[in-house]
């Protein structure tokens, strides 16, 4: 049953007496709770925000709507990390309800300054015609822990020419001067990314639009943009939404995706870049949002989710959860994201098999179970299709195989257990090349990652089996192939 306006609208202190305890109880008994990846105590997780290393530990505040798998009154979410492998939840971190937030505290990024953690949100707000009105706003987080809002917003008004979609500020430093990129939609409905700067991260000048060379139409709104540079390059990601699907391309609701080119110039706003391309090819993943480590590697997590879509979890009283942590790199004038090193920690109770398979299907029995990595390299590839099964039993499996024929790559949910709506597809695939794979899986109670050669390619994906599916089988069709496969366990 939806909600109303009403309902979604509420503060976490006018929950009904014993409401969140009873979802609490009614979350407890659901069989798709997470084991290593973040997730809501109660509701509904979106976007990352705020990743940053801060005061000896890594934070991380996540959109938290408490009541239940709905888009209502947002929250930010804290969560912290030692080593970005286990997190401890430390509350909600920033609350809505001051005039220029009282409908949520959305999207937005952190940044250290003066030994305090500047935390920038969008402050979502709606007047009684429920007409939107959005402030840039900032709060700061002191050493012991305590976050306080600024009394007024940092940035109060929407300059000419965009609409109220104009959120998801990203701030950075260069040289003396702060930056930041918010995510804005024009008047004539079209994405794109504005540009704003400050010396003292109070007082910021609008200073015009992010110049790409994409069509000036490509998508009506873009969200949460982050921008940064890597290895000499400049490096843009966002959400757009509006994307039309192209053959392989595009075939989520909404799309998240980069643009890799010369280091943004800053006074003219010109970005050269080359085409954008999508980051993940599974089913799920948005609203991306990065940060520099401890030691300067720069480190991803996205939303294992998308909006507007209903997902099996609704029923038991939450949705969604968090990727896990990705390391970005260049590869050819190509984004790679591979697993951070730091999740080897999780790996227990390692097993291994090495088999060659001809037109033949292998349970490897010792590889059974509901949370684990998986790694399995492929050699003499002379079949068509070589694949995995995995959290299977008798008729559920989730499937990913590589086609050497249409040289794809294709990721088959269709019997993976309880599925979404039915115009959201069940494969996805992308055309890939190579004649040696290193398939690398993280397999969670309800969801997998899957690493393509080292994170040319990944394919992120929530998937709904019974507990009792944990088994693992690899196949061939048309001809034979060598596996060489280990697993650890992350129970
Ligand atoms: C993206 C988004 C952001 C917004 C937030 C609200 O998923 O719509 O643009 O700030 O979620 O929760």
């Amino acid at each position: 049953i939806k909600m109303t306006k009403e309902e979604k609208y509420r503060y976490i202190e006018q929950a009904r007496p014993d409401e969140l305890e009873k979802l609490q109880k009614q979350i407890e008994r659901c069989a798709w709770r997470q084991n290593y990846h973040i997730q809501p105590q109660t509701g509904l997780l979106n976007d990352p925000n705020g990743f940053s290393y801060y005061n000896g530990i890594y934070h991380l505040f996540y959109q938290w709507f408490p009541f239940g798998p709905e888009h209502g009154m947002k929250y930010w979410f804290h969560t912290v990390s030692k080593d970005l492998c286990t997190w401890e939840n430390v509350g909600i971190g920033i609350k809505p309800g001051d005039s220029y937030d009282s409908h949520g505290v959305y999207s937005g990024s952190a940044i250290v300054k003066d030994e305090k953690l500047y935390l920038m949100y969008t402050g979502n707000t709606r007047d009684e015609n429920w007409v939107r009105h959005p402030f840039q706003c900032m709060a700061y987080m002191n050493e012991s822990g305590v976050i306080q809002k600024l009394t007024n917003p940092v940035i109060s008004t929407v300059p000419n020419g965009y609409t109220d979609h104009f959120r998801d500020p990203k701030v950075w430093k260069k040289d003396d001067t702060y930056f930041c990129i918010i995510g804005a939609q024009r008047k004539n409905k079209t994405g794109c990314a504005v540009l704003y700067k400050s010396s003292d991260l109070m007082n910021w000048e609008f200073q015009g639009e992010l110049e790409t060379t994409l069509p000036s139409n490509f998508g009506y709104m873009w969200e949460c943009p982050d921008y940064f540079e890597l290895e000499e390059h400049g490096i843009l990601l966002f959400s757009p939404q509006g994307l039309e699907a192209e053959g392989e391309k595009y075939q989520n609701i909404y799309q998240s995706g980069y643009l890799v080119g010369e280091p943004l110039d800053l006074e003219t706003r010109k970005f050269c870049h080359d085409a954008f391309h999508e980051l993940d090819r599974g089913f799920d993943f948005y609203a991306q949002h990065t940060t520099l480590s401890e030691d300067g590697r720069r480190l991803l997590i996205g939303w294992m989710g998308l909006p507007d879509l209903a997902y099996p979890t609704d029923q038991n009283g939450w949705a969604h959860c968090l990727t896990i942590p990705r390391q970005l790199e260049i590869r050819e004038g190509k984004l790679i994201q591979q697993p951070i090193s730091e999740l080897m920690k999780l790996r227990k109770n390692e097993r291994q098999a090495r088999f060659t398979l001809e037109n033949e299907r292998k349970k490897v029995k010792e590889f059974s179970g509901l949370s684990y990595e998986l790694i399995y390299e492929i050699e003499n590839i002379q079949a068509r299709y070589i694949g995995i099964e995995f959290r299977a039993k008798d008729q559920e499996k989730t499937v990913f195989f590589y086609d050497s024929i249409k040289k794809e790559l294709v990721l088959d949910r269709s019997l993976s257990g309880k599925s979404l709506e039915a115009e959201n597809g069940n494969i996805r695939r992308c055309s890939f090349s190579a004649s040696k794979l290193k398939i690398q899986l993280f397999v969670d109670v309800s969801s997998v990652e899957i690493f393509i050669n080292d994170g040319e390619e990944v394919f992120t994906s929530r998937i709904f089996p019974s507990p009792h599916s944990k088994e693992v089988c690899f196949f061939t069709e048309n001809g034979s192939a060598t596996f060489q496969a280990v697993q650890w366990s992350y129970e």
